[in-house]
């Protein structure tokens, strides 16, 4: 088996360091014309380069690929996508990774550091999604890869504002995957781990060295495939390590909804609490289910 992605255009945010420069250059190698997309600033979003872009470009032609830059930040995500547009006549895939840190504990955030990493992860990932969604509606055929953060999954000290934005990613996917799938377009989210600068400030020189972000660039490229029909899913990957992520609830308690009181819930709190018969709910129609399964409900409610 050799997949790969000859007649395909993809589209990499913050292509020029770390986890974005090698799935630029894996889409390559693979056959895809592909835009590097990197505004160059620094790991906390000050400044701008556009050398940053045009060097992971020239690596691509060096090996043969074909590639063009683009240095537009990804607040301007329409720009990017138009660069596609001008130069490869279409866009297929559409990697949202471009990010920067700004890591604050909670009460010392400023309003600054919560507005810059919510635009460039959230905004950022909404404008070039929703500048690309209509191409791809009307050739039938898309694919989305979001990158959250274990941070944003679990939550981590000092990045209330990144975990917000990180998280949001995953709804901003599962609500394109649900609106994309009658025309073929998927959207999946993962949550890497991988050396690069934005790590090497919270990571030993040994740890770093295993996370080679080239271990995270295979499951970017096969979530992105005509052949790979995952949608709206979360999966966790890094250090040659994957794994699919999904919401665990408990079968919970059912109260009269007519009225009940806090010692109600205090004393159901083990049943609601209670994982021994979990279900793994994929869709917001089993919440609904759920309700529906009150005992208490009139059958006209
Ligand atoms: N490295 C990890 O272990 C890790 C863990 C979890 C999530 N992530 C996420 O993976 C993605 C890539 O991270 P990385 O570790 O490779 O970081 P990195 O700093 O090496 O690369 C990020 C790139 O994004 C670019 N960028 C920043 N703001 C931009 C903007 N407004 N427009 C366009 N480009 C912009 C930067 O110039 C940089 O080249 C990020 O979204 C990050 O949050 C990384």
């Amino acid at each position: 088996m050799s997949l790969n992605f000859n007649d395909k255009v993809v589209v990499v945010t913050g292509a020029g360091n770390g986890l974005g420069r090698s799935h630029a250059l894996l889409f390559a190698a693979l056959g895809a014309r592909v835009v590097v997309n990197d505004l160059g600033g620094s790991g906390t979003g000050e400044g701008s380069d556009a050398n940053v872009a045009d060097s992971v470009v020239a690596e691509i032609k060096a090996s043969g690929g074909d590639a063009v830059a683009n240095p537009d930040s990804v607040t301007n995500g329409d720009k990017i996508i138009q660069c596609a547009m001008d130069h490869f006549g279409q866009v297929d895939i559409v990697i949202n990774n471009a990010g920067i840190l700004r890591d604050k504990s909670f009460h010392k955030m400023s309003d600054d550091d919560w507005d810059l990493v919510y635009q460039v992860h959230l905004q950022g990932a909404f404008k070039v999604s929703r500048a690309a969604f209509p191409h791809m509606r009307d050739q039938a055929y898309g694919r989305f890869v979001m990158t959250t953060s274990a941070a944003g999954i679990y939550g981590n000290f000092g990045q209330a504002n990144y975990s917000a934005a990180k998280l949001a990613l995953h709804g901003l996917s599962q609500t394109i995957a649900i609106e994309g799938r009658s025309k073929n377009i998927n959207s999946n989210t993962i949550g890497p781990v991988a050396a690069s600068r934005m790590m090497g400030t919270v990571m030993t020189d040994d740890a770093m060295e295993l996370l080679k972000p080239e271990c995270v660039s295979p499951l970017v490229a096969w979530l992105s495939h005509e052949t790979c029909n995952a949608t709206g899913e979360l999966f966790e990957v890094g250090a040659g390590w994957m794994s699919q992520v999904r919401w665990q609830r408990s079968q919970g308690a059912y109260f009269d909804p007519k009225g009940f009181s806090i010692d109600d819930v205090a004393n159901a709190w083990d049943i609601v609490k209670d994982f021994s018969d979990p279900i793994y709910p994929s869709s917001i129609g089993l919440t609904f289910k759920a309700i529906q399964g009150n005992p208490h409900l009139n059958d006209d409610i």
